[in-house]
């Protein structure tokens, strides 16, 4: 499978020919990942994101027998839209129908965001008390996740951090509630501190809709879209395209690479 590594403006960017590539490569560094922080640390959490793009990783983790170690693998959630677990919106869902049916992975291994609270805050308070008693933290600390895979709106958005609201300037909370009218769902959000805590982060973007977007945020130096203020503190940020995304970009001063590299 081509796979191309172009290191852009800091970016490191891995081309792949197509979505179902993307999805494998995405499969081995997830194996990777894992196995490496289990045997260091014991346990490797994670935190996954909604939408079209990660289906196909997550359907095809729940069938890897590769990926092992599922006890000590702890699975939460970038963000949630505020409807029914059964919707198809919801991200609950969506791994319900996916990752989770793979049959190692114990049922309190996974956290989901309450939807069913009466007020969407009390559900964003929920799930950050439930991270800071997992994660054992101090007052002012934020979850340090070893690894979140996010995806990219058209416009921008990343995780339920959406450009021109609040939510982005966060700084203090590690989860909020994004309130919204008319037929966008409310949702449930971690922060970008908690984002950028992170020890990787993988962004996942596929098909020529996105190309645009791509470009704007590997040659806008002074970008503030919520997806340009995903800047780890200490850790290692990655995208992964597929050529349809990377479609627009020239590469003019990247430094590029005809084979994978070691992630990290
Ligand atoms: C969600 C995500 C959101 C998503 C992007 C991209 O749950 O909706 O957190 O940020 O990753 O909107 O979505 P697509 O993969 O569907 O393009």
């Amino acid at each position: 499978m081509a796979h191309r590594v172009i290191i852009r403006n800091e970016k490191v960017l891995h081309i792949l020919d197509n979505p179902h590539h993307l999805a494998a490569y995405a499969a081995d560094v997830w194996v990777e990942f894992a196995s490496r922080t289990i045997k260091q640390k014991g346990r490797f959490t994670v935190a996954l994101s909604g939408g079209k793009t990660p289906f196909e990783l997550y359907a095809l983790l729940s069938r890897r027998t590769d990926v092992r170690f599922w006890t000590s693998t702890h699975i939460f959630l970038v963000d949630e839209r505020y409807v029914p677990r059964t919707h198809q919106e919801s991200n609950y869902h969506l791994l319900k129908e996916t990752l989770l049916r793979h049959p190692a992975i114990p049922a309190r291994n996974f956290h989901h965001i309450n939807t069913e609270k009466k007020d969407i805050k009390e559900s964003a308070t929920e799930y950050e008390d439930g991270l800071r008693e997992f994660f054992s933290l101090k007052k002012n600390e934020f979850p340090g996740f070893d690894l979140i895979l996010l995806g990219l709106g058209e416009d921008g958005h990343t995780a339920s951090l959406f450009p021109a609201e609040e939510v982005p300037g966060e700084h203090t909370r590690a989860v909020v509630a994004v309130e919204r009218k008319g037929k966008l769902s409310s949702r449930v959000t971690l922060t970008l501190p908690v984002i950028n805590n992170a020890s990787g982060i993988l962004f996942l973007v596929t098909g020529k809709h996105k190309a645009p977007i791509i470009k704007r945020i590997m040659s806008e130096p002074e970008c503030t879209l919520p997806a340009c203020l995903v800047k780890p503190v200490h850790g290692e940020l990655a995208f992964l395209l597929d050529k349809d995304a990377a479609s627009e970009l020239s590469d003019p001063g990247a430094t590029i690479y005809d084979k994978p590299l070691p992630w990290m």
